[in-house]
C-alpha cells in the first residue's frame, strides 16, 4: 500500500513539475543578488529560475548546494532551481572537486504590501520639503512583524537622470534625499521618480513615488512674536527666501479655551478661520491664536499649527 502511495506521488509531481514556467522577469539587485519578480497568475506558486555559476565554468561539471548544505540534483553550469511560495534563497556553485566557486542569492518580488504600514488610500511612504532648496524627507512606518529594511533606493529625476543622493537617517524610518541639481527659481517641468525597496527575509517590496518638490512642500512652524498689541506672524526660519519670491498664505484661528482640552488648534473644526497674507495680526483679550501656513502659489499641505496664548 505505502508503496503505490509513494509511486502515485512521484508521478504527480512529475507531471506538475512540467507544468512550472520559467520566470521571465528578474533584475539584479547587488551582484550575486537576483531578483525574481513574481506573477502569480502567470505562474503559480512554483516558479523555475535559471542560475549560472560564471562564464568561465561553461561545460563544466558544477555542483550545486543550498545554503543548509543540501545538494542539488541538477548539476552544470546554468540550472533551473525552483522557487515555491517565494522561498527564495542563496545557491552555492562548487567544482567536482569540492571548491567554492560562486553564489548566487535569490530573492523575490512580490506585488503585497506588507513590510510597511499603509493603505492605498492614504499611501505607505510620505514624503515632505520644508523649502525650496532641493531637499526632501520620506517617511514610513515599519510592520514590527515583518523584520523590514532598506534593500535599495533608486531617485531619479523624470527625464534625465539628474543628481539626487538619499540616504537612511538614523531613525531607520525616513531618509533625507538632496536634489543637488534643484533650482528654485526656475519652473519645474519634471518629476522626481523614487523607488524604495524593502527586503524581509527573501522577499522584496518595490514603492514607486513620483512627485515634484511643490507637491510636497510643507513649511515648519510660523513664529510669532507678541509687538504690543498686534502678533506678527513670522515666516519659518527654514523657509526659502526672498520671501517676496516664496510667498506663505496663513491661516488664522481665534479660540476662546477654558479647558485644556480646548485649546488644541486641531481641534474646532468649524470655527471660522481667517487667509491672510498680513503678517499683522490684532490681539484681542482671552482668545487664544492659532496660526499655519501654506506655500501661496501651490496648494500643497499647511505646516503644523503654532498657537499664541
Ligand atoms: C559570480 O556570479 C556573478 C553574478 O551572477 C557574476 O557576475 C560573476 O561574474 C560570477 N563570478 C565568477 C568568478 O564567474
Ligand atoms: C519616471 O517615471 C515615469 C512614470 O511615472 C516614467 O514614464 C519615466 O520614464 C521615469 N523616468 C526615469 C528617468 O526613470
Ligand atoms: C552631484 O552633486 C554633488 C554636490 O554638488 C557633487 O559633489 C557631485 O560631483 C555631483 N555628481 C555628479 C555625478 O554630477
Ligand atoms: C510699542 O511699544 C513700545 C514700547 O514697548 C513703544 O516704544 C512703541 O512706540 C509701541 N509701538 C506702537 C506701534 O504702538
Ligand atoms: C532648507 O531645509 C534644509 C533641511 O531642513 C536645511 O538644511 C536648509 O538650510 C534650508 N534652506 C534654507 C534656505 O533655509
Ligand atoms: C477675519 O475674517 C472675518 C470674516 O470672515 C472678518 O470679519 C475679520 O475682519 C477678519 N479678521 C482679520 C483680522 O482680518
Ligand atoms: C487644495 O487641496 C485640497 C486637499 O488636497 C483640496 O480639497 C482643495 O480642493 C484644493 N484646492 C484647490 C484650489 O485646488
Amino acid at each position: 500500500m505505502t508503496l503505490i502511495v509513494i509511486g502515485f506521488l512521484i508521478v504527480l509531481s512529475h507531471a506538475s513539475m512540467g507544468s512550472i514556467k520559467v520566470a521571465e522577469n528578474y533584475w539584479t539587485l547587488k551582484s550575486n543578488e537576483l531578483v525574481v519578480v513574481e506573477d502569480m497568475t502567470k505562474y503559480g506558486s512554483k516558479v523555475l529560475v535559471p542560475l549560472v555559476c560564471g562564464e568561465a565554468f561553461e561545460g563544466q561539471n558544477i555542483i550545486w548546494k543550498t545554503v543548509s548544505g543540501e545538494k542539488l540534483q541538477v548539476q552544470g553550469n546554468r540550472i533551473l532551481v525552483m522557487v515555491e511560495e517565494r522561498q527564495g534563497g542563496t545557491y552555492t556553485c562548487y567544482s567536482t572537486e569540492g571548491n567554492y566557486l560562486n553564489h548566487t542569492l535569490v530573492l523575490v518580488q512580490w506585488p503585497y504590501r506588507k513590510i510597511i504600514k499603509g493603505t492605498p488610500e492614504h499611501g505607505y511612504i510620505h514624503c515632505a520639503a520644508n523649502n525650496y532648496s532641493g531637499f526632501f524627507q520620506c517617511f514610513w512606518t515599519w510592520d514590527e512583524t515583518r523584520a523590514g529594511k532598506i534593500a535599495q533606493i533608486k531617485v531619479t529625476r523624470s527625464h534625465s537622470v539628474g543628481n539626487i543622493s538619499c540616504s537612511l537617517d538614523s531613525s531607520a524610518n525616513s531618509i533625507t534625499c538632496q536634489d543637488h541639481e534643484y533650482c528654485p527659481y526656475a519652473e519645474e517641468l519634471d518629476h522626481i521618480n523614487l523607488t524604495i525597496y524593502f527586503r524581509s527575509n527573501y522577499v522584496i517590496e518595490a514603492y514607486f513615488l513620483p512627485f515634484q518638490i511643490s507637491d510636497i512642500v510643507r513649511p515648519d512652524m510660523v513664529r510669532i512674536r507678541k509687538k504690543n498689541n498686534t502678533l506678527e506672524l513670522q515666516y519659518p526660519e527654514s523657509w526659502s527666501t526672498p520671501f517676496s519670491y516664496f510667498p506663505l498664505t496663513f491661516q488664522v484661528k481665534e479660540i476662546r479655551c477654558r479647558k485644556k482640552a480646548d485649546c488644541d488648534c486641531s481641534n474646532h473644526r468649524s470655527l471660522k478661520v481667517n487667509l491672510t497674507q498680513e503678517q499683522q495680526w490684532p490681539l484681542k483679550k482671552g482668545v487664544m491664536v492659532c496660526v499655519r501656513a501654506q506655500d501661496d502659489l501651490c496648494n500643497s499641505s499647511w505646516s503644523k499649527w503654532n498657537k499664541y496664548k
